[in-house]
């Protein structure tokens, strides 16, 4: 039970209502995300000079080809002689009149802006029509002109895709410069040969999402940020620089072991040195280092190593995330030649096979969550706030720990945990020491390994048919030796599932158990020297805000009390993993609902229910199970709401998650009775309804500390919007989340409301998507409209470059009844830095 102290009492105020401590995820996310130093987003991704890392998501045109019919996608594939001869692709020239396509901007997810299929080889993927039975809607197209200026010349030039959904092929002034299958790993080309220096140049990528790579909704399309680099010819090695806690001071110390590559792309021997100059989250300079010279012959690569030393580090951890900075510069003939910026921060991490999981010497339970990357509106185009605003829901609920399940993330997740605290389980998508599942984990490990919110690598999730098999000890012993080699700081697990005495769990530095909570004892005692965790735990189902399970409408109560038959209820999961100190903790599935795997119903339903919190980051109820058990506070929950109108004299079942010592139920003044908080577990009472008040008071040392209340509430009468922050910055790229409910005359939150509610968005910024959580809704996540689903919706909006404001307006149209005056929210954008960007 996490021990409360008085400070905890004080700090929350004695006997404030619970009400105003949890009005939902989004004020939450809010007031959270005021506690972390926003970076600037110039600042963090931008190049050091005299390097160039220039954003490529701007001014993009957009086409649908076509999987089978090369005349509808753009001849290509006709004559079977496309890559005959070098620089023949058309399209990728000043001769193609891209004037007819679609504008857009990066990143971009065309799989959610298609419409559902009633299509069940499509449920795992969220219905939608993508695959080679959808050849009109699986291939996108692409296309960019840019100029680079003639100074350029002589300098390396190369293109990166954080990540784009799937099978990319590029070209570039007619020739092909490359392809990349998977629809998770960064990929880059260097395409210095191919530019045309002071002239337009004509970028061209094929996206192909006719296959998938998971059981989940994917996305498609150029989902994630594109960059144009551009370096001396005597540079860094991509992603080579590391920054590592040097081995004697693990504890205290700060000695750090610094090694990076350096690549002469030049035609002549460079004598050349590094150095490194480590900085603190104030900017003072705490460390410095410099290399011996080394000669470097033309097109060949020298590792340079050092150490440096900081003085008092201050460590990493979920409460205090401290970040270092260190810029390394290569250095040749007395100039600057290549620089780059890494964030990386000192923490220690042990797994101890008796006693769990300890962070910086201190024993830490991993409270964690798997997580797909989509999102409500946006699907898997994620703008970079909404990876903050996720992370800030999931800390909300006392959690620390995110795994990446099943796939690596974009970088800007891995920045947000970095920067806000929450520890990670990187996961890689490809279990396979094939050339392709090699060099996902190689980018994946490479980009990460200085981020120190990683705590543990995941090699995969569940490979059941080569898990058995003689194949699976050889593939996952090459993929964890190379992981090693490459990250000698962090142990190697996988997500286990099935027959754990079959499945090569014996391979694994630390055993990731996923589910199966009846064989984790007999596991341990059979390996008692193995540290293990939760790779995946619950598969709790809930629909929020309902509390009765109906099958035909596809919703299941949100009580604890549904799970599928490979899975267990988030008391179960909990009580069991917190009282087994050899445990270090474990993840959820999931934080968020997801698209695609839509149980426990298929049809209509088009997303999962795991989530603790829906597609849009309201809170089921089970977040407050969580919040009570993980989080720091005191916390009364009280449910269901108390509109039962049609249930008078009727028992319901009324539930209360509360972390104090006992709690007393009232309804409309009168004691329901008192009952006392056992470890891990809710309170429940069955009351005979009547409209009014329902009530729990929590007592602490015999004092009541905190009281929660449900009332009956009036039809809707008024709509209200509230912004995560009412203050963004011009850039193009910053996003607020906007919190769409409708109230009664007396301003209360009506939580069964479910009317349709239209947006118009005018001003300095666009919609860019609508959702509400209803895991059955399949209305448009793109039009300025969207149904309350009990009570709730989300609007996205994007600020343009132009300091101003943007309005949003709600309101009801005079059908369906009943018709609400028009609500407005005002967002200030503000006059910001840009950041560097291809013009
Ligand atoms: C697991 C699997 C997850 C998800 C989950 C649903 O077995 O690893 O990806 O499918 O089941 O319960």
């Amino acid at each position: 039970m996490s021990s409360l102290t008085r400070r905890d009492l004080l700090r929350s105020g004695i006997a404030i209502s619970a009400t105003t401590l949890v009005p939902g995820s989004v004020s939450r996310a809010h007031a959270l995300l005021a506690r972390y130093a926003s970076p600037s987003a110039a600042v963090a991704s931008s190049a050091v000079a005299p390097r160039e890392h220039l954003l490529f998501d701007f001014g993009w045109k957009f086409f649908f080809g076509h999987g089978s019919d090369p005349r509808r996608d753009l001849g290509f594939g006709m004559g079977q002689g496309d890559f005959a001869k070098s620089g023949e692709f058309w399209f990728a020239t000043e001769k193609f009149d891209d004037s007819k396509w679609r504008s857009l901007d990066l990143p971009h997810d065309w799989a959610v802006e298609l419409p559902f299929v009633r299509d069940p080889e499509q449920e795992s993927h969220g219905f939608k029509p993508l695959g080679r039975r959808y050849p009109e809607t699986s291939i996108g197209w692409y296309r960019r002109t840019f100029e680079v200026p003639k100074e350029d010349s002589g300098r390396r030039i190369s293109i990166l895709f954080d990540g784009a959904f799937r099978s990319a092929l590029v070209f570039l002034n007619g020739y092909f410069i490359g392809r990349n299958d998977n629809g998770y790993a960064p990929f880059s080309f260097d395409v210095t040969d191919f530019l045309r220096y002071g002239e337009k140049n004509y970028l061209v990528v094929r996206m192909d999402a006719s296959f998938g790579d998971g059981w989940f909704y994917e996305g498609a399309g150029i989902y994630r940020h594109v960059w144009l680099t551009k370096t001396d010819a005597l540079h860094l090695g991509q992603w080579e620089s590391v920054v590592r806690q040097a081995e004697q001071t693990r504890g205290t110390g700060g000695w750090l072991d610094l090694a990076t590559v350096v690549q002469n792309q030049g035609d002549q021997t460079e004598n050349c040195l590094v150095k490194w100059q480590i900085s603190d989250a104030t900017g003072k300079v705490v460390a410095t280092a410099d290399s011996k010279p080394q000669p470097i012959p033309a097109s060949g690569m020298a590792q340079f190593k050092v150490t440096a030393n900081i003085p008092n580090p201050q460590r990493w951890s979920p409460e205090t995330p401290n970040l270092y900075t260190a810029i390394v510069t290569v250095e040749s003939a007395g100039r600057i030649r290549d620089a780059e910026r890494i964030t990386f921060g000192m923490r220690d991490l042990k797994w101890d096979a008796d006693k769990g999981f300890f962070l910086n010497g201190k024993s830490v339970k991993i409270k964690g969550t798997c997580n797909h990357q989509d999102h409500a509106g946006v699907g898997a185009a994620l703008p970079d706030h909404l990876q903050a605003f996720r992370v800030a829901v999931l800390k909300d609920m006392g959690g620390n720990a995110i795994r990446t399940s099943h796939n690596m993330p974009t970088p800007e997740l891995v920045e947000a945990c970095d920067r806000m605290g929450m520890m990670m389980m990187c996961e890689t998508r490809l279990m396979s020491s094939n050339p392709e599942g090699m060099a996902q984990l190689e980018a994946m490990v490479k980009r990460y390994r200085n981020s120190p919110s990683i705590i543990i690598w995941s090699m995969g999730n569940e490979e059941w048919t080569m898990m058995p098999q003689p194949q699976g000890p050889r593939v996952i012993d090459d993929m964890i030796a190379r992981t090693h080699q490459l990250d000698p700081t962090r142990m190697c697990t996988a997500a286990v599932n099935d027959d754990f005495k079959t499945h090569f769990p014996e391979q694994l530095d630390v055993m990731g158990f996923n589910y199966n909570l009846k064989v984790h004892d007999d596991y341990h005692k059979a390996h008692p020297k193995q540290p293990s965790v939760g790779t995946e735990t619950a598969s709790t189902v809930s629909t929020r805000g309902i509390y009765e399970t109906d099958k035909l409408r596809n919703w299941v109560s949100a009580y604890d009390l549904n799970h599928t038959d490979w899975s267990e209820l988030a008391e179960e999961w909990w009580k069991f993993y917190a009282t087994r100190e050899w445990l270090s903790g474990g993840f959820a599935w999931t934080g968020f609902d997801y698209r695609g795997e839509p149980t426990p119903y298929g049809w209509p339903s088009i997303n999962s229910q795991f989530g603790i919190v829906d597609m849009c980051g309201f809170p089921k109820d089970n977040f407050y199970y969580y919040k009570a058990w993980w989080g720091s506070e005191p916390l009364l929950h009280l449910f269901p709401h108390w509109n039962w109108e049609q249930r008078n004299g009727e028992p319901i079942s009324v539930w209360v998650h509360s972390n104090l010592d006992s709690v007393e139920l009232f309804l409309n003044g009168k004691s329901q009775g008192s009952k006392k908080v056992e470890p891990y577990t809710h309170l429940e009472w069955k009351v005979a309804y009547e409209p009014g008040v329902i009530e729990a008071r929590g007592t602490k040392n015999g004092k009541v500390v905190l009281t929660t209340k449900r009332e009956t509430t009036g039809e809707p009468t008024s709509i209200k919007l509230t912004a995560d922050r009412t203050e963004i910055n011009a850039n193009g790229e910053e996003a607020a989340v906007i919190r769409v409910e409708a109230l009664d005359k007396d301003g209360r939150a009506v939580p069964t409301a479910d009317n349709l509610i239209h947006f118009k968005v005018s001003g300095e910024g666009k919609l860019i998507g609508v959702g509400n959580g209803d895991p059955n809704c399949q209305e448009s996540d793109k039009e300025p409209k969207r149904s309350l689903f009990n009570g709730l919706a989300q609007l996205i909006v994007q600020a343009s470059k132009t300091p101003g404001t943007i309005t949003v307006e709600a309101f009801t149209e005079d059908w369906p009844p009943p018709k609400l005056p028009t609500s407005q929210l005002t967002i200030t954008t503000k006059k910001a830095e840009l950041r560097p960007a291809v013009s």
